[in-house]
């Protein structure tokens, strides 16, 4: 007897298939995004929704199991498109395992960097082959895109700096050790993004305080949110 076939599941978007709502953080080094997903995530559940936050590369077994390969360098020798083929398959695995089911239960995901990240580090800033990134991008996502993409805009100098204190005395990742040049290259490929896919994405000013921060977060969240599920009724309409 022959073994099974794998399978994966039909390909759907996240608009009709859920009630849930995906959003993704994006933005270059330092930019803050891990501590604001952590304070939208607190709001969130403070409203009485079920929230699931997650992180690239990785947020599954099979996709952390290939994070660290990324992240030291490891693949940097096998170039560019291997680099890419690699973060899609860790892609594959996060979205099957952890993002979809968690929309189809009408969660709200939080994802710390998603397709732009490839979009931007793998293609623009890198001058990858934009065609083939964006065949892999449409065989990696089947269909599911984000709801709402914030991009978490500062230059890039004050963000490396940021992200310089942070690590206090660990090493720099492959991608933190990279010229300031590449990483404001990498800010405008972001923009590029934004002004692009208005509908998808919002740029927030991430060189302004905390709250101020959080505040437009919440404002752009909200907006979606009331554009996804129109009535105060709605179990899933996020309150004022
Ligand atoms: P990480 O240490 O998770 O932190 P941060 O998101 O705060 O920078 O670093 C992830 C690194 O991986 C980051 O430098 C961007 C890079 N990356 C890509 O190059 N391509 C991708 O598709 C993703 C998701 C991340």
């Amino acid at each position: 007897m022959g073994s099974k076939p794998v399978t994966r599941p039909l390909p759907q978007s996240t608009q009709s298939a859920t009630a849930g709502l995906f959003v993704t953080f994006e933005g270059g080094e330092g930019s803050g995004k891990t501590t604001q997903i952590q304070r939208l995530a607190e709001r969130l559940r403070d409203e009485g929704h079920r929230v699931t936050p997650t992180r690239e590369p990785g947020g599954s077994p099979g996709a952390d199991a290939l994070r660290d390969i990324l992240l030291s360098g490891a693949a940097e020798p096998l170039g560019n498109d291997m680099e890419a083929i690699l973060f899609a398959a860790a892609r594959i695995d996060h979205t099957d395992v952890v993002i979809r089911p968690a929309l189809r239960r009408g969660e709200v995901v939080l994802c710390d960097r998603f397709l732009d990240s490839t979009r931007v580090y793998q293609g623009g800033a890198s001058a990858g082959d934009p065609d083939f990134l964006t065949i892999l991008e449409e065989a990696t996502l089947d269909g599911l895109l984000p709801d709402l993409t914030l991009i978490l805009d500062l230059p890039a100098e004050v963000g490396l700096r940021r992200a310089a204190a942070r690590r206090g005395t660990d090493a720099a990742d492959r991608f933190e050790r990279q010229d300031v040049l590449i990483h404001e290259a990498r800010r405008q490929a972001f923009l590029a993004i934004a002004k692009a896919e208005p509908g998808r994405c919002v740029t927030i000013d991430a060189s302004a305080d905390l709250d101020t921060v959080s505040a437009a977060i919440w404002a752009a969240v909200r907006e979606r949110w009331t554009q996804r599920t129109p009535g105060p009724e709605s179990a899933n309409a996020v309150r004022r």
